[in-house]
């Protein structure tokens, strides 16, 4: 018999909601959820109907509780850094994903679960959502990426109070932080996350990645660098049928029907 799936993926008006389904451990990351998340975004790359994508958890009470730490407990030196280098590269994918991914949080963040959604490009919170990497306190680093992201987005001074103390950050106190882009109440969080994607899906989609890439390039490159890089992409837009709607459109005085060519 074949293993039940714990992400599960739903398409609807372009937008794709991945959805990690494990609520009886608060959706920690286990070998399984780690792959299914890698197969489902590599799935998604691929389908060119989808303009954003939705990353959540399921239940009421966690986004990702962290890595799944009955499995953490068992590693040894060497299958430790497979352990880290499997959930890096699935949430490398997610950032490099062509389309704008955004982290629905409806509740704990922690841990992995706290690094998986700085690996989306957005995130929307519940008030009751809590952010945090506890992993110094179990004697080990956070190995998803959180040493780098975090202090990449709220800044240096800040990710090494959280990363050192093992403390947790409430929903408001995240997006004070620009660690959240927007808190609303739990029963609204889909909702919100789909209003955001909306918003997004209406521009002009080879743009939006564009834009993406110009903007993740420029965190790994020089100032110089990243300008020259800014205006190929800038350039490269100017040939695509995309540009031609969308100033075609304001011209006219109508909305642009963008077909992302
Ligand atoms: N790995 C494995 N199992 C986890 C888990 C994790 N990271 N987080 C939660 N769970 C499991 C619990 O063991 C429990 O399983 P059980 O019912 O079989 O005993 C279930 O999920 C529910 O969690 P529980 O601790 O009972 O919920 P709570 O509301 O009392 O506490 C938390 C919630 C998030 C504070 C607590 O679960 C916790 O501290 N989790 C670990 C967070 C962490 O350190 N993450 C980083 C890992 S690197």
């Amino acid at each position: 018999m074949s293993e039940q799936s714990l992400v599960h993926v739903s398409r609807e008006d372009r937008i794709a909601t991945v959805t990690i389904q494990r609520p009886e451990k608060l959706n920690a990351l286990n070998p399984q959820v780690i792959d299914e998340l890698g197969k489902a975004f590599r799935e998604l790359r691929s389908d060119d109907e989808i303009r954003v994508v939705i990353l959540t958890g399921a239940g009421e009470k966690a986004f990702v509780a962290g890595a799944d730490i009955g499995v953490l407990a068992e590693m040894n030196p060497l299958s430790g850094v497979e352990v880290s280098r499997q959930g890096q590269v699935v949430f490398r994918e997610i950032e490099t994903f062509p389309r704008p991914v955004i982290a629905a949080v409806g509740g704990y963040a922690l841990g992995g679960g706290c690094e998986l959604a700085l690996a989306c490009h957005l995130r929307i919170a519940s008030e009751n959502a809590r952010f945090g990497l506890p992993e110094v306190g179990l004697g080990i680093i956070p190995g998803y990426g959180g040493t780098i992201r975090l202090a990449r987005l709220v800044g240096l001074g800040k990710a090494l109070e959280l990363t050192l103390t093992g403390g947790q950050v409430g929903a408001e106190e995240a997006e004070r932080l620009g660690l959240v882009n927007a808190v609303v109440p739990r029963e609204a969080l889909l909702e919100r996350a789909r209003e955001m994607a909306g918003r997004i899906a209406r521009n002009g989609p080879v743009a939006i990645q564009m834009a993406l890439e110009s903007i993740y390039h420029a965190l790994d490159s020089t100032t110089a660098e990243a300008l020259t890089h800014e205006s190929s992409l800038f350039g490269i837009l100017a040939s695509t049928d995309d540009m031609k709607e969308g100033m075609g459109a304001f011209l006219e005085k109508r909305k642009p029907t963008f077909r992302g060519q």
